[in-house]
């Protein structure tokens, strides 16, 4: 039967469109979905799903001081950078392209309390990240999270009161927050902290007071999730009692995240985010079918720590999972992705 062997030069993921001298018997005929993977110009030309450097944002953790850049231990090559050190970063990250950044902040014991009253501070540290960043860097997308776990004494995402997460009261804090990062020039609030009602509630209050193109990136479909472990490690902000199960979402369901997006929608959000992304890809898919809106996938701090823990090990090859992963987070339907990875994807793709 067969073949002229490839040229010595031939890359091992091509092979050369040989021909074969005669028909093998019981062998198919026609259909060869092979034909279009045999080199990588014809696997370029049918590939279906293509991610690039506009699709990420970048999530970065604020802490008060100069001169600091702290790693996260549990996310390796993640840091936490005072304002000084995350202008100089971010030289380099809007030097790799990347168009967004979302803010988290590390706020010292003494300035939590019960109600978060820090958040709103106009002089607190994301308002005064935001007013910097955008007057160094006016084109790059700056998104604010809005939940009091950062703020709060209890490290929950609302005022708790005899052990209850309170969902009115909490509200109306969360509008004050988002007001006052509005103020300081924030493009997108993106609330994650999953209390009814709060996307019209922030919509309303935004418009009342002008700010009408400050768009919102609901977290919507946000599960009660372990995935983020590191996150709450980076922020020091984990619940000092119970968990977030009475207001986080539970991971057995799907038809409730319609729900969820379907509210936040009549309400007022330009942007809606299921979070995590990789235990949650048929989620990400049936939003997709469901909505036109541009949806977010948030690849958690868990799904990043499982990753480099693996890859420490040496036991996957890091740069070819995790464009696998975030092709796959694209290919079930997600427009945007929050990555830690965003910066070494940007490094990869170019831009
Ligand atoms: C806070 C918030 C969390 C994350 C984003 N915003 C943690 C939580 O809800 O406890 C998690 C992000 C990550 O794990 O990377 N409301």
């Amino acid at each position: 039967m067969v073949l002229s062997p490839p040229p010595s030069s031939t890359p091992e993921n091509t092979e050369a469109p040989a021909k074969q001298a005669e028909a093998v018997p019981g062998t198919p005929q026609v259909h060869r979905p092979r034909r279009l993977r045999r080199t990588e110009s014809l696997r370029r030309m049918v590939r279906e799903t293509v991610l690039t450097v506009d699709d990420l944002i970048y999530p970065m953790f604020v802490m008060e001081g100069v001169g600091q850049r702290q790693e996260v231990p549990s996310m390796p090559g993640c840091f936490r950078y005072s304002l000084d050190m995350l202008l100089d970063e971010l030289q380099v990250i809007t030097g790799l392209g990347i168009g967004a950044i979302a803010l988290f902040p590390l706020i010292p014991d003494e300035q939590k309390d019960n109600a978060g009253t820090e958040s709103y501070n106009p002089q607190g540290l994301i308002p005064q990240t935001v007013r910097a960043v955008k007057q160094a860097f006016p084109d790059l997308l700056v998104i604010t999270d809005i939940a009091l776990d950062p703020y709060s004494s209890m490290g929950h995402d609302g005022i708790v009161e005899d052990g209850r997460i309170l969902n009115d009261e909490t509200v109306a804090v969360l509008v004050k927050q988002a007001l006052t990062h509005a103020a300081a020039g924030a493009d997108m609030v993106a609330p994650s902290d999953m209390m009814d009602g709060r996307i019209g509630a922030i919509r309303q209050a935004l418009d009342a007071e002008g700010w009408i193109n400050v768009g919102i990136l609901a977290y919507s479909a946000k599960y009660a999730s372990a995935y983020y472990g590191p996150f709450r490690d980076a922020l020091e902000s984990a619940p000092k009692f119970g968990d977030k199960k009475t207001y986080q979402m539970d991971p057995a369901n799907a038809a409730e995240a319609l729900k969820e997006v379907d509210l936040d929608i009549a309400e007022g959000a330009d942007i809606v985010m299921v979070k995590p992304a990789l235990a949650y890809l048929d989620v990400i898919r049936r939003i997709k079918q469901y909505t036109n809106l541009p949806i977010a996938a948030y690849n958690v701090s868990g799904e990043y720590a499982m990753v480099k823990a693996a890859a420490a090990q040496g036991w996957i090859d890091e740069q070819a999972l995790v464009l696998e992963t975030l092709t796959s987070i694209k290919r079930a339907g997600a427009d945007v992705i929050l990555t830690y990875f965003a910066k070494d994807v940007a490094r990869v793709l170019g831009r």
